[in-house]
């Protein structure tokens, strides 16, 4: 009763009053209305929206209900959790009744601001519980009884059940050993490709849930599946390996019915359905899929097909313990490319350019004869000559064979395997290769774009633009190395160096919550951690600094981009696990053990046949993650309040850093390692004396200056070069690399046409040849790290540890850099956070904006504080803004939330700027 009248009493107050005020965007479990969730205490978030400035909630009230009624309005709480106040408005664990399997729950919020008004209650948002215990699955593990182990074509599935009564709501639960699609009465179940995705399939077997409420009718239903390879069986890694998980295709999968009665009925796989094989005659991630149009059987999964020639499957007791919900946005379809060019290579092949080096497939259309095959292969690159280049992808064939039927108009794409390329050779195709009949189309995880980055430099746009699709084409439901080759392995390096640049772009906090879970999974039981997860290279691959330290950076790296414990507190085990192992393999603190990949494709003579290299000792770089690592773990354990914890490991730091001075450093100061690199970790990670710092730092920028403006860092110093010269000082040299041309350097392979960031610093040469086909793939991330600096210093957005997930945000742009004018976003769990600043004549303008329930640090690039106008007038008589003194070269104003536009005489911003500003 006293909600009802709330509600009446907030639906009638007159539009206008709250109208600044309001919560949307409300997510569970960072998703929008989720189903099949696992966690029984899920977070929940909201933003508030205001156009007023300094908005901050006060209070909150939640309600969640089982039934709410047509207006939104919940009349049986499951949970009201009152009135709290707190501004927290991230990650709010449900607090109710025990959730129950397969049950839908629908939640609403209110906030109350700094003036204590409340707002409405928000429009209703729900979320639907998965499966969390093996006996809720009814369904039990079907296979094949037979089948060609040679070709291993794809296997179908069908069922067809009757059910006469009305469907209220249906979910589908499914999954497989192998990858799956499947079909309600001859209509794909959701849009999500190779699913189940890639877990430690033995230990972590994720399933998903579909609404399926619309694809069942009343009378006979036909539930069809098609099952191939993938991950689970297919060739993975090197030298022909397969079978990685065990030999065998299996599907399970359940659809739980609730019909408008209030009954409930659950269809499941079991022995009662049949098996066959159609037109998907192979099927293999690195190779490439083959299709036969003749051997399709055509509506085989709808009621009215007729299996009496198929065999009935087998049930089998694989583990269900090792089912898990799924916490990641499913692989997608997303961008579509038409053909920029279609031409013919001095060697004769028709080549198809599709202007952009995409992960995905070619969906191809064609009209031809019976019989007649198609092939299609796919590159990233063509030579010196202009011919189509593949000996980068080693043994992956990357090849899709189409046989049609000759019914008319043919449609083709793969199921189960995906390619990296930009250029795709087609064969066998009857008449003109015509742009329409051939689109490229990008698949990865359905993360959210959240970050933009532009300024008046095109190669830098260019830059940011290849650091994106470099993120798109190896974020497939796990963040692997290359796309390409016959390797596409989640190598934890590369994905450490990466993870903090991916959560600019992307929001990339569920697909890093799932597969840091793998790499606690995979890690052995001394707490070493592989070089690859899921790990299918074996118990021997494991414990190389930098990439094992994946298992404590990237934790802290979502913590810090997300600000939600969750992690960390589902991480701590493995982090410590990790760091003892070091301790373990440590002789008196040092680390000098074990094998190290060490600093990745670094500058090494004969790259530029100038005979020098940038080597940097491999134990020094232990021993600086070994402190690192420490670091973050004693940052954690202060976080989560084990107290204990951070105590041990701050004495066991400062051992480790002793014993890297003992080690390391000669009598005069100098590093044994006189690299970047070296350098730069030992600055990076506080290995030094204060007092050494200075001196350290002047030696890096005489080791850039040596090589004439140029890095030689590789995998490991590559993302905190830049950081480490603007913390000492030398922005000016930071800027210097980032703008140089010249390999090696970022702009290099920009200027030699690459749309994703290369392997190497000299992938193509400036001859045009290339570097090793061993060795060379043009579309790997690591690299693109430099994106995390470019948001952070250039455009100056960042966030505070104390108040991570930018619940406080600093906005302390680099002017200058010769550029005109930067513009940065950040889509934050809170909002929308912008950085801008251009020359607009005499005057420098400087646009932020800061989201509701949350405050900042603003820098404005000036000398002279008179001179700072905001929207117009004097600063000092604008709302929302607080004058917090001088730091460095900027004047530091506190605020708000709100839009501020900041104008500061040119020639004022001019005099602190690094490097010059250009004029529009
Ligand atoms: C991968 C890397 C990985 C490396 C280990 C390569 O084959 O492509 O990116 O980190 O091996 O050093």
């Amino acid at each position: 009763m006293k909600q009802i009248l709330l509600y009446f009493i907030a639906c009638s107050i007159p539009f206008g009053i709250y109208a600044q005020l309001a919560v949307s965007n409300l997510k569970c479990e960072n998703l929008t209305n989720p189903i099949g969730l696992g966690e029984m205490s899920p977070g929940l978030s909201w933003q508030m929206l205001s156009d007023k400035r300094n908005m901050a909630q006060t209070a909150y009230e939640i309600k969640v209900s089982a039934r709410p009624d047509k207006k939104g309005f919940i009349e049986d709480e499951i949970w009201g959790s009152g009135k709290v106040i707190s501004n927290q408005s991230v990650q709010v664990s449900y607090g109710g009744k025990p959730l129950i399997a397969n049950h839908k729950y629908f939640w609403q919020v209110r906030v109350w601001d700094n003036n204590n008004n409340p707002s409405l209650w928000s429009e209703p948002a729900f979320f639907q519980m998965g499966l969390p215990k093996p006996s809720d699955w009814q369904a039990q593990w079907i296979q094949v009884a037979a089948e060609d182990n040679v070709q291993r074509p794809a296997q179908l599935f069908r069922h067809t059940f009757i059910q006469n009564k009305k469907v209220a709501s249906a979910t589908a639960y499914i999954t497989a050993q192998g990858m799956y699609e499947a079909f309600i009465n001859g209509k794909r179940i959701g849009d999500a490709y190779f699913t189940p995705g890639w877990t430690s399939y033995n230990k972590r077997l994720q399933y998903q849930a579909y609404n399926v409420t619309d694809l069942l009718k009343t009378g006979s239903n036909t539930v069809g599946a098609m099952l191939g390879s993938g991950w689970y069986r297919g060739n993975l890694a090197w030298g022909g390996n397969r079978d990685s998980y065990g030999k065998t295709l299996a599907l399970l999968l359940q659809i739980n019915i609730t019909f408008t009665d209030g009954s409930t009925a659950i269809i499941g796989t079991n022995s009662d359905w049949k098996t066959s094989v159609g037109e998907v005659q192979s099927s293999e991630i690195y190779h490439g899929e083959t299709i036969d149009a003749r051997k399709e059987q055509p509506g085989w999964y709808t009621a009215t097909f007729n299996d009496t020639g198929w065999q009935k499957a087998l049930t089998e007791n694989y583990d269900k313990n090792r089912l898990v919900s799924t916490v990641n946005e499913p692989i997608k379809k997303h961008e579509t490319f038409t053909p920029l060019k279609i031409l013919v290579t001095p060697a004769g092949d028709q080549v198809i350019d599709f202007g952009q080096n995409l992960v995905g497939f070619v969906k191809v259309t064609a009209k031809g004869k019976d019989g007649q095959k198609i092939t299609l292969q796919h590159a990233e690159v063509l030579d010196k000559q202009g011919n189509f280049y593949t000996d980068n992808l080693r043994a992956a064939k990357q090849q899709n064979d189409y046989i049609l039927s000759g019914n008319g108009v043919e449609t083709f794409e793969p199921h189960f395997s995906w390619q990296g390329f930009r250029y795709v050779k087609v064969t066998g195709y009857a008449g003109a290769l015509l742009p329409e009949n051939f689109t490229a189309v990008a698949l990865y995880s359905d993360m959210a774009s959240t970050g933009s980055f532009s300024t008046s430099n095109q190669l830098i746009n260019q830059l940011q633009h290849n650091i994106e699709w470099g993120q798109k084409g190896n974020f497939l439901d796990v963040p692997t190395d290359c796309p390409q080759r016959d390797e596409r392995l989640g190598w934890t390096g590369d994905a450490q160096v990466f993870s903090r640049t991916a959560a600019f772009n992307m929001d990339v906090q569920n697909f890093f919550i799932k597969w840091m879970q793998d790499v606690a999974a995979d890690q052995l039981a001394n707490g070493s951690v592989p070089f690859v997860v899921p790990n299918v290279l074996g118990e021997n691959s494991t414990g190389s600094a930098g990439w094992a330290d994946a298992a404590t950076i990237i934790p802290w790296n979502m913590y810090l981009a997300y600000g939600d414990k969750k992690i960390l507190k589902q991480q701590y085990a493995s982090m410590k696990a990790w760091v003892d192992f070091m301790k373990t393999k440590s002789v008196q603190n040092l680390w000098n053990t074990g094998f190290h990949f060490g600093d990745w494709l670094f500058y090494r003579p004969g790259d530029d046949n100038d005979g020098r290299s940038a080597i940097t000792d491999k134990y020094l770089i232990a021993q600086c993650f070994f402190a690192h690592s420490t670091q973050l773990l004693i940052n954690t354990a202060t976080i989560l309040n084990h107290a204990d914890d951070a105590a041990l490991y701050t004495q066991q730091l400062a051992d480790i850093k002793k014993a890297f001075l003992t080690e390391y450093i000669t009598a005069s100061g100098r590093l044994v390692s006189g690299s970047q690199t070296a350098y730069v970790l030992a600055l990076n990670f506080d290995m030094l004396p204060e007092k050494m710092r200075a001196q350290a730092a002047e030696r890096l920028v005489e080791n850039v200056k040596s090589y004439n403006g140029h890095l030689t860092t590789g995998f490991l110093g590559t993302p905190y070069l830049c950081h480490v010269l603007t913390r000492f000082g030398y922005a000016d040299v930071a800027f210097k690399l980032l703008l140089q041309e010249t390999y090696p350097s970022w702009l290099y392979p920009v200027k030699m046409g690459a749309t994703t960031i290369w392997e190497r610093w000299d992938g193509q040469k400036p001859d045009s040849t290339f570097q090793t086909p061993g060795m060379n793939s043009f579309n790997h991330y690591a690299y693109g790290a430099i994106g995390d600096w470019m948001y952070r210093e250039v455009a100056g957005i960042d966030t505070y540890t104390e108040a991570p997930g930018y619940k406080k945000i600093r906005i302390k742009p680099l002017i200058g850099g010769n550029f005109s004018y930067v513009k940065a976003s950040l889509k934050t769990a809170y909002g929308k956070v912008t950085s801008a600043w251009k020359i607009l004549g005499d005057t420098m303008v400087m646009e932020v904006e800061i989201p509701a329930n949350t405050t900042a640090n603003i820098y404005l690039p000036t000398a002279n504080q008179g001179n700072i106008k905001e929207g117009g007038a004097l600063y000092v008589s604008r709302p929302g803004l607080v004058n917090k003194g001088r730091e460095d070269n900027y004047v530091v104003l506190e605020a708000g939330s709100g839009s501020y536009r900041f104008t500061i005489d040119k020639q004022a911003a001019q005099q602190v700027a690094v490097l010059a500003i250009l004029p529009q």
